[in-house]
């Protein structure tokens, strides 16, 4: 399998007259494989949409980006080009479906504006746009094409915007909490069709969510990201199964489940350190039991078998 992205030593800036205000991501790192999805997971305001506007090449002009970025054949790759790749080689679902659509235009109008990049004839971007609305399951397409956005529910809109990410077919999908804001129901068929979609059509997926359960259910590897930074990866199976982490154990001990009933689930005490305050040694030691003189200093990075650890406690 040929590696589509990867991101190493990725950290962000934010500067206000000059000066670092925050610094929200402190160490991320993600390989994907084609054909294959990674889940990022962690708790909120930990960096995971950043992680994805960085890749994108979207921060707004008050971010620094540090870090390399490789992307399929074209290797290591600047902001620009990244800009340059968006739309075509890569593409971007949101938790929102409101806000990727303009409420003024048809879907239909705006579809048609992302497919004319393709430089197809008229009438063949016609049929594009119906054969994709059909692929995510709008087999109405008709009418979808000639309705506003506020016309249709929220999981209509989510399946059309997954069919203007797929129209370029992009080598790699960004999928940012796609269903957090659907209902249980309507989330699980936008999951299951997204995995369809990428088992025909073979592109690579980055897919984030809070939800440690969503990821296990989609993602072949997996990343747990705890305040800016990855803190354990590998193989979805390997990590779900064997955390090594205490973040991480942490976060599958507050998996309810049939076995475990409310009373014995188990919440992380403790908040997430803010990314306005310079963090020395491991950021997790607030709220790690594990934690002594030793976690002062930035934990390293221990490979076990396939997974990778930044733990000072953990031994391969
Ligand atoms: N435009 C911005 N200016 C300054 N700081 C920002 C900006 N955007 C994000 N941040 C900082 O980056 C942190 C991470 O934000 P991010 O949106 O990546 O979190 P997240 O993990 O996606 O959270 P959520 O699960 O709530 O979506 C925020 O807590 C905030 O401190
Ligand atoms: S490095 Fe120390 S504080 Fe951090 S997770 Fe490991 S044991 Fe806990
Ligand atoms: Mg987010």
């Amino acid at each position: 399998m040929s590696t589509v992205l990867k991101v190493s030593n990725l950290e962000v800036d934010f500067l206000a007259q000059g000066t670092v205000v925050n610094t929200p991501l402190r160490g991320i790192y993600i390989e994907i494989a084609s054909g294959q999805t990674l889940g990022i997971v962690g708790e909120t305001g930990c960096g995971k949409t950043l992680t994805a506007t960085s890749i994108m090449g979207l921060l707004p002009s008050s971010a620094v980006q540090r870090g390399i970025i490789e992307f399929a054949e074209h290797g290591q790759v600047s902001v620009a080009d990244m800009a340059e790749l968006r739309g075509s080689e890569i593409s971007m679902i949101f938790q929102n479906p409101q806000s990727a659509f303009n409420p003024i235009f048809t879907i239909g109008a705006q579809l048609h504006m992302v497919a004319q990049r393709r430089k197809i004839a008229r009438d063949e971007i016609d049929q594009l746009l119906l054969a994709r609305l059909h692929s995510v399951g709008l087999n109405d397409a008709t009418r979808v094409l000639n309705s506003y956005p506020h016309e249709l529910s929220g999981g209509m809109l989510q399946r059309c915007m997954i069919a203007m990410a797929l129209i370029a077919t992009p080598k790699l999908l960004i999928a940012d909490e796609p269903t957090t804001a659907l209902d249980a129901t309507i989330g699980h068929q936008v999951l299951a069709l997204i995995r369809t979609l990428q088992q025909r059509e073979g592109f690579a997926m980055l897919f984030i969510s809070h939800d440690v359960s969503a990821v296990a259910k989609v993602s072949d590897v997996m990343a747990v990201v705890y305040a800016g930074r990855v803190v354990e990866s590998g193989p979805t199976a390997h990590v779900m199964s064997n955390p090594q982490h205490p973040y991480t154990k942490g976060l599958l001990g507050a998996i309810p489940n049939a076995k475990k009933p409310r009373g014995q689930l188990v919440a992380i005490a403790g908040n997430v350190p803010s990314s306005l305050k310079d963090v020395v040694g491991c950021s997790f030691a607030d709220r790690c039991a594990l934690a002594d003189a030793q976690c002062s200093t930035e934990p390293p990075l221990v490979h076990i078998g396939e997974a990778v650890v930044a733990c000072a406690k953990v031994r391969a």
